[in-house]
C-alpha cells in the first residue's frame, strides 16, 4: 500500500455515525504523526439510506470497493425501523461473504484492571484472540419456512461446514499462534450435539495441529468454554471457533475487557480488501447521547494500520487508547463522563503529539 492508504468509511447506524468519525479522527492524527497519507470516501449506506431509496448497497458497489479503496472502515448496522434488519444482512453480511472475509479477528485485551468484572483479575489475565469463521456455519442462510404463520409452521436453518472453510480458519489461528509466540490453540464447538458438523472441525483441527507441532492443542465444548473463560480468562491464548460460536464468545470477551464499547475486530482475507469495525452494534439505547465509547472503533482503526503495514502508528493508537484508559478518562459505559468527542480528542492528541512511548 506504500505511503498511501485508501479507505471506504461506512458508519451506518446508530452510534456507528458516532465512533465512526473519532476513529478518523485518530487515523488523520496518526497519519500526520507517521507520515503516511489518507485517501477517504465517506458512504451512507445503512438504515437511513434504505428507507430513502430501497436500496441496501447499490449493484456493483462491492466490485468498486475492491478497485477503489485499500481497506474499509465500518461503524454498525442495526436500527428499530427496519424489523427484519434487511439493510443489515445484505450490507454488513454482504460485505463478509461477498469478499470472502473468512477470517474474523477478534482480539481480548485488558486495558486497566479496574475495567474488568472480575474479581482479583490484572492486565495479564486477560489477554487473547480469537478466530471466528466468519463466511459459512449457521450464517450460510439456508434453511426456509413452511406453512408460515400457521400452527403446523416449520422453519429449518441449517449449518454449512466446509473442508476448506474450517481448514482456513484454523490454520490461520495455528499460524497466528506461531508468529505471536503463543504456545496454545484451544478449539471451542459442540461436538457431542452436533456430531456432523463439528465432528468436521475436530478431524480438520487435529489435521492441521500436525502441522504445528510446537503449539499445544485442546478441545472444549462451548458450554464448558464460556465457564471457564469467565473463571480462569488466563488459561486462553488464541481460540478458533465457529461463526455463531465466535459472535457470542466475542460478547463475552468484550465484557472480559470492560464492555462492548472496547473491542475491535477485522475481517480479513489475506492480500485481498479487508473490513475492519468495532464488535458492538448500534445501540439505539444510546444513539444520539454522545454517550458512546469509542474506543472499539479506534482500536479497530489501529488493526487497519497494522495490516496496511503502518505498525508504529498502529502501535502508536493503542498505547495512546492504554494510556488514556489507565488514566481514567472513561466515557458513562465505563462509569466515567467523557464524552464520545472528548475521549476521540484525547487519544488522537496524544498519538499526534507522539506522547505515547512507555517505557
Ligand atoms: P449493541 O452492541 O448495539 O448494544 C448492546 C448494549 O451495549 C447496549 O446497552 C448498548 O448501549 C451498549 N453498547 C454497545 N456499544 C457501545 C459503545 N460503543 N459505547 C457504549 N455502550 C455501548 O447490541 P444490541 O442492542 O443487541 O443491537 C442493537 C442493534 O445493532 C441491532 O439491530 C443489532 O442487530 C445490531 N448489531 C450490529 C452489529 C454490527 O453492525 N456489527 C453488531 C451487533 C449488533
Ligand atoms: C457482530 C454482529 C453481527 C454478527 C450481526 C449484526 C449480524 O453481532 O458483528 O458481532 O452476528 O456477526
Ligand atoms: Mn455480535
Amino acid at each position: 500500500m506504500g505511503g498511501l492508504i485508501r479507505i471506504g468509511l461506512l458508519p451506518g447506524d446508530g452510534i456507528g455515525r458516532e465512533v465512526i468519525p473519532e476513529a478518523v479522527k485518530v487515523l488523520e492524527a496518526a497519519a500526520a504523526a507517521f507520515d503516511f497519507a489518507l485517501e477517504l470516501t465517506w458512504y451512507p449506506f445503512g438504515a437511513d439510506h434504505y428507507l430513502e431509496t430501497g436500496v441496501t448497497l447499490p449493484t456493483g458497489q462491492l466490485k468498486r470497493f475492491k478497485e477503489q479503496h485499500d481497506a474499509l472502515l465500518v461503524g454498525a448496522f442495526g436500527d428499530p425501523r427496519v424489523p427484519d434488519q434487511r439493510h443489515a444482512a445484505e450490507i454488513l453480511l454482504g460485505i463478509r461473504f461477498e469478499l470472502d472475509l473468512f477470517m474474523n479477528f477478534r482480539p481480548c485485551r485488558l486495558y486497566d484492571a479496574r475495567l474488568c468484572p472480575l474479581k482479583g483479575k490484572q492486565e495479564a489475565d486477560v489477554d487473547f484472540v480469537v478466530f471466528r469463521e466468519n463466511t459459512e456455519g449457521a450464517y450460510a442462510g439456508v434453511g426456509g419456512v413452511l406453512r408460515r404463520g400457521t400452527a403446523h409452521e416449520v422453519a429449518i436453518q441449517q449449518e454449512v461446514h466446509t473442508r476448506r472453510g474450517v481448514e482456513r480458519i484454523v490454520r490461520a489461528a495455528f499460524e497466528y499462534a506461531k508468529a505471536h509466540g503463543r504456545d496454545e490453540v484451544v478449539m471451542v464447538d459442540k461436538a457431542n450435539a452436533m456430531p456432523h458438523g463439528h465432528g468436521l472441525w475436530r478431524r480438520a483441527f487435529a489435521e492441521v495441529a500436525e502441522e504445528f507441532p510446537d503449539i499445544r492443542t485442546r478441545c472444549l465444548y462451548v458450554d464448558a468454554a464460556v465457564a471457564e473463560m469467565v473463571r480462569f480468562p488466563e488459561r486462553f491464548q488464541v481460540i478458533v471457533t465457529n461463526n455463531l460460536f465466535g459472535d457470542i464468545l466475542t460478547d463475552l470477551a468484550a465484557a472480559l475487557q470492560g464492555g462492548l464499547g472496547l473491542a475491535a475486530s477485522a475481517n480479513r482475507h489475506p492480500g485481498q480488501l479487508s473490513m475492519y469495525e468495532p464488535v458492538h452494534g448500534s445501540a439505539p439505547d444510546i444513539a444520539g447521547t454522545g454517550r458512546a465509547n469509542p474506543v472499539g472503533a479506534i482500536l479497530s482503526a489501529a488493526l487497519l494500520l497494522e495490516d496496511a503495514g503502518q505498525l508504529v502508528a498502529a502501535r502508536a493508537v493503542e498505547q495512546a487508547v492504554a494510556q488514556t484508559l489507565r488514566q481514567g478518562i472513561w466515557t458513562p459505559d465505563l462509569g466515567g463522563s467523557a464524552s464520545t468527542s472528548e475521549l476521540g480528542d484525547v487519544v488522537s492528541e496524544r498519538v499526534g503529539s507522539r506522547s505515547f512511548v512507555e517505557s
